[in-house]
């Protein structure tokens, strides 16, 4: 039924849209035909997922190229030149969001700071975002404590593995999960298993179930919502168990009251809402979505990791080598252990670049502007392909490919000077930067550092070995999230 639905809707397409692509052809950029007003929606389902058809394209037509969508001209920027320029030297211009028409995105992320377009409420939440997120200053000790000590029960919980084979996933989430709730609720709020489970539930949903072409289906076309399209009902449980939670959680804080003065996330957004500057929806617009990035992300980044591990013991057994001279096995690792442990440095820097799980990053024109001598007019969308920035070889000479940390070593050890590193964009740059930069730098470094402290990873089954590659990733509209799999923590 909902095949059928898909060819209906592409008909109807046709006609609205039959105007619309005679017409606009203003964008005057090489790339790929597609097809009658589809455009090139098509290629996005073939070839293991978006991103890998990005990099076909790239490869194809250059660092600037257009595709289209249903009638819609799109940009996309794949070096750094141009992805710079647009996030740093003229980041208003390119500080919009394209997801007006994406209608589960807009659905389950609405009024927070992500999905939110160039407008002064986003600058109002990011401000609010960042007070209570409190990454620096004072605030930079308090993560450290809370991340050391939440980092130690992980350790213990993999101890108790006794070094067979085990998967590290659900460990992980829930340690990302506690972290993220002391941040949003403060330590003196009580953390409770239940807590662990709406996470479980939410990011299932979104690596499993928010996926595939009942996806797209329902984000061009809501309408299908009517015809029994899976993905709404799983939208509904979604937002059903988020309001629930969140509202057991506010009452939790209230319950629990700060009495340190320490000014939490939850906290400012309450304090905005009695000013009158914040909605309820806002509140739990800006909540899930600190919540859901501050799990996702540094969850699949620590699973790269490990898998750099399991993959190249003579890696890990330099960082081994650099923790026991540096901190020894004894101590906790603290934030000024950071800058004497460059190896470190440079293989957190090596994980973020090598795996670009995000891409590409989707921005929008905010106004009629100009990005490598190419004319946009304001709405334009523009794709920032970080993935083929990052592995691109003019700024990654030694085989961008290939997992090596020392490339961002010079020949004492130590790390290169930002100008030979300023391409990696991990967190993007400019007026839409990552808003848990700090916090997510912050936490892989004592999660690391504590996790090689304790272990040696091998791998669970050396016969089959599971490889780093990222095209074993499941890879969403701009992710690219690790599958799970098993290791083995050898205690050291
Ligand atoms: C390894 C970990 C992480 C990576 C690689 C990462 C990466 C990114 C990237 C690439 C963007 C988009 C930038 C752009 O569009 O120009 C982004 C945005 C964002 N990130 Fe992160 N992130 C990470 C962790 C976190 C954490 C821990 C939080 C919150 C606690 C967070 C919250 C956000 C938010 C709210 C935005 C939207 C910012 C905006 O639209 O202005 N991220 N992140």
């Amino acid at each position: 039924m909902l095949y059928e639905l898909l060819l209906a809707s592409t008909v109807l397409c046709l006609t609205y849209n039959i105007y619309k692509y005679m017409v606009k052809k203003t964008i005057k950029l090489p790339g790929p035909r597609g097809l009658p007003f589809i455009g090139n929606i098509h290629s996005f389902i073939q070839d293991g997922g978006p991103v890998w058809q990005v990099q076909k394209w790239a490869n194809k037509y250059g660092d600037t190229f257009k595709i289209n969508i249903l009638g819609e001209e799109i940009v996309i920027l794949s070096d750094y030149d141009s992805i710079y320029e647009a996030l740093v030297e003229r980041s208003n211009d390119f500080a919009g969001r394209p997801f007006e028409k994406s209608y589960v995105t807009k659905k389950l992320f609405s009024h927070g700071i992500f999905i939110q377009d160039f407008t002064q409420r986003f600058e109002a939440n990011k401000k609010l975002g960042s007070r209570g997120l409190k990454q620096h200053g004072d605030g930079i000790g308090r993560i450290v404590n809370l991340s050391n000590e939440n980092i130690s029960q992980t350790v213990k919980e993999f101890k108790e593995e006794n070094g067979q084979p085990f998967q590290p996933h659900d460990k992980l989430q829930n340690l990302f999960c506690r972290i993220i709730i002391c941040v949003l609720l403060g330590e003196n709020t009580p953390y409770k298993e239940d807590d662990g489970e709406f996470a479980r539930k939410w990011l299932e949903d979104i690596e499993v179930n928010l996926r595939g072409p009942f996806f797209y289906l329902i984000q061009m076309f809501p309408w299908t919502r009517y015809f029994g399209n899976p993905v709404y009902s799983t939208m509904n449980e979604m937002m059903k168990c988020r309001n629930k939670t969140f509202t057991e959680w506010i009452e939790r804080f209230k319950h629990y009251k700060q009495e340190s003065g320490e000014r939490t996330l939850i906290k400012e957004l309450l304090a905005a809402k009695e000013d009158g500057k914040m909605t309820d929806d806002g509140i739990f617009g800006i909540m899930i979505e600190t919540f859901i990035a501050g799990i996702f992300t540094t969850h699949t980044t620590t699973s790269g990791f490990l898998l750099a591990m399991m993959n190249f013991p003579d890696i890990q057994s330099k960082l081994h080598e650099e923790i026991d001279h540096v901190i020894g096995k004894d101590q906790l690792p603290e934030l000024s252990d950071r800058e004497k442990m460059p190896y470190m440095e440079a293989t957190i820097l090596e994980t973020l670049r090598y795996m670009s799980m995000i891409t590409p990053i989707f921005h929008k024109t905010t106004c009629d502007t100009n990005i490598a001598g190419c004319d946009l007019p304001k709405n334009t969308q523009v794709w920032m392909n970080l993935y083929g920035m990052h592995h691109d070889k003019r700024y990654f000479k030694h085989n961008p490919d290939s997992f090596v940390p020392s490339r961002f070593l010079d020949s004492d050890g130590h790390l290169v000077p930002h100008e030979e590193r300023k391409a990696v964009l991990a967190f993007g740059a400019g007026r839409r930067v990552c808003l848990g930069e700090v916090l997510a730098k912050t936490r892989m470094f004592l999660l690391f550092t504590q996790l090689l402290q304790n272990f040696y990873f091998e791998q669970a089954d050396p016969e089959n070995p599971v490889l780093f590659d990222m095209r074993k990733f499941i890879a969403g509209p701009d992710t690219l999230v690790a599958t799970k799999f098993k290791i083995v923590a050898k205690p050291r």
